[in-house]
């Protein structure tokens, strides 16, 4: 297998939620809604390696959830940034080596199937950088700050960035490396490569693999993750 290392950025406050515990560590059917997560990836024996970003303040939980899944790689749990991007610039920082892949997954997508994070592992392969989106099913519209729409941009070309977001080690560093020198913020992984000029490409996945941000989410992964 390629060497694989899965950042699982879960330093968030989940203010969307508005619940006192961040949405990693809330358990739906008695798991932590990052340990359903981990077990996507290593249930397919996908990754090789494991880095885990989070507050300070709960370093020690997700170290006692990777050890209760029993997985056997390597991890690291480590202190994450203010903006998501900062948690993973925290993980790219310990990864020394320039060969294989990297493959970014929220913690608070749980549902991706075994067949999404395959597809994008080759694609990620073959051309460098890939992620996983869904064609948008509702029409889109710019507006302007006095809520006046600006412009409806034309649906067919429109996608949701998922996760997983997969690319070659080196990439991403050269690419995470650019976006702190340039200040370049972007809201997901794609963004930053994109940003230096590289192509990425897009698999088609499913809309299961929602991102858990809004308590009607959480009452709808509630009722999957029960079933
Ligand atoms: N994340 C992170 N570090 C941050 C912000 C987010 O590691 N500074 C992680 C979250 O824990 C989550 C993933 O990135 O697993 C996607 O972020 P999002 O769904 O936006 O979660 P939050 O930022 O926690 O939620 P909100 O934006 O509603 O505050
Ligand atoms: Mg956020």
């Amino acid at each position: 297998m390629t060497e694989n290392t899965l950042i699982i950025p879960a330093a968030g406050s989940g203010s969307r939620m508005n619940l006192d515990v961040p949405k990693p560590f809330l358990e739906i059917g008695g798991v932590t809604i990052l340990a359903h997560t981990i077990r996507a990836f290593t249930n397919i024996g996908s990754v090789s390696r494991l880095i885990v970003p989070t507050t300070r303040s709960n370093i020690e939980v997700v170290k006692s959830i990777i050890q209760s899944e029993g997985i056997d790689i390597e991890y690291d749990v480590i202190e994450g940034g203010d903006e998501r991007q900062y948690s993973i610039k925290n993980a790219l920082d310990l990864i020394k080596h320039d060969f294989g892949l990297v493959t970014i997954h929220d913690a608070v997508r749980p549902f991706v199937k075994p067949a999404q994070i395959m597809d994008c592992i080759s694609k990620a392969d073959e051309k460098g950088a890939a992620i996983v989106a869904v064609p948008v099913k509702d029409t889109i519209k710019k507006l302007s700050p006095d809520h006046v729409i600006e412009s409806t941009p034309d649906r067919s070309k429109l996608w949701q960035a998922q996760t997983p977001q997969i690319f070659r080690t080196s990439l991403i560093r050269e690419a995470y490396q650019i976006a702190i020198e340039t200040g370049f913020l972007g809201t997901d992984d794609a963004s930053l490569v994109e940003n230096i000029g590289h192509e990425v490409f897009v698999v088609e996945g499913d809309r299961l693999n929602f991102k858990i941000t809004y308590p009607l989410d959480l009452q709808l992964a509630t009722l999957l993750l029960e079933e």
